[in-house]
């Protein structure tokens, strides 16, 4: 069972929101967790569009997800909101897919002007799932370097906050841990 996955919703091969989220879970590796990440372009088309709740691929993600013990969520922004393909393979998931989990939603827009995207359009949907959010980090573009993919966050301020929430997924899933080994 992998500790964390990540959900990369860009269908964008070289994407920024998915260099960003790996970032976050190559720091979550260095504290000893187990990271893997699921993009929506590991998934066959026709699973999506065509909404093959059946499929084995699917099925197996949702299960991936459904026994992680923390996540995050990438997405960018699109038109104002996360990517439609990221929803289509969310609709395909368990309805309490996120039960007990902490989620670091993390978004990239070309601008700051979306930022709130985050708190309307991923936080109600993570919701929805029964997840619980932490606060999440956004990103500009010129926030990230494509050319250095092992420390892609090129903006100090937001590198750091990217290093908080990912200690605040980890301490989550060390609190949760804990709380179900007392019980
Ligand atoms: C179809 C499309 C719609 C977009 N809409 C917005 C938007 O509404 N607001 C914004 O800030 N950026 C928007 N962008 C820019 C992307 O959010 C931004 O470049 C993001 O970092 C891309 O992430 P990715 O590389 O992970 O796909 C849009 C880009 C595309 C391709």
């Amino acid at each position: 069972m992998t500790d964390i996955i990540i959900l990369s919703g860009s269908p964008s091969k070289h994407s920024r929101s998915k260099l960003a989220a790996n970032y976050a879970g190559k720091l979550a590796e260095e504290k000893g967790f187990t990271v893997k990440e699921i993009s929506v372009t590991d998934f066959a088309p026709e699973d999506l569009v065509y909404a093959r709740f059946n499929s084995p691929a699917i099925v197996a993600a949702g299960q991936a997800v459904s026994n992680a013990k923390g996540l995050i969520i990438a997405s960018p922004v699109y038109k104002a909101a996360y990517s439609g393909v990221l929803k289509s393979l969310l609709d395909l998931l368990p309805q309490d897919a996120f039960k007990n989990t902490t989620v670091l939603p993390i978004m990239t827009g070309g601008s700051p002007a979306h930022l709130l995207a985050i708190d309307y359009t991923l936080k109600p949907l993570i919701a929805n799932l029964k997840g619980e959010s932490l606060q999440g980090v956004y990103l500009c573009d010129h926030h990230i370097n494509k050319e250095n993919p092992e420390h892609p966050v090129s903006d100090k301020e937001t590198g750091v906050r990217i290093q908080t929430q990912t200690n605040q997924l980890v301490e989550a899933i060390r609190r949760n841990h804990a709380a179900s080994v007392v019980k």
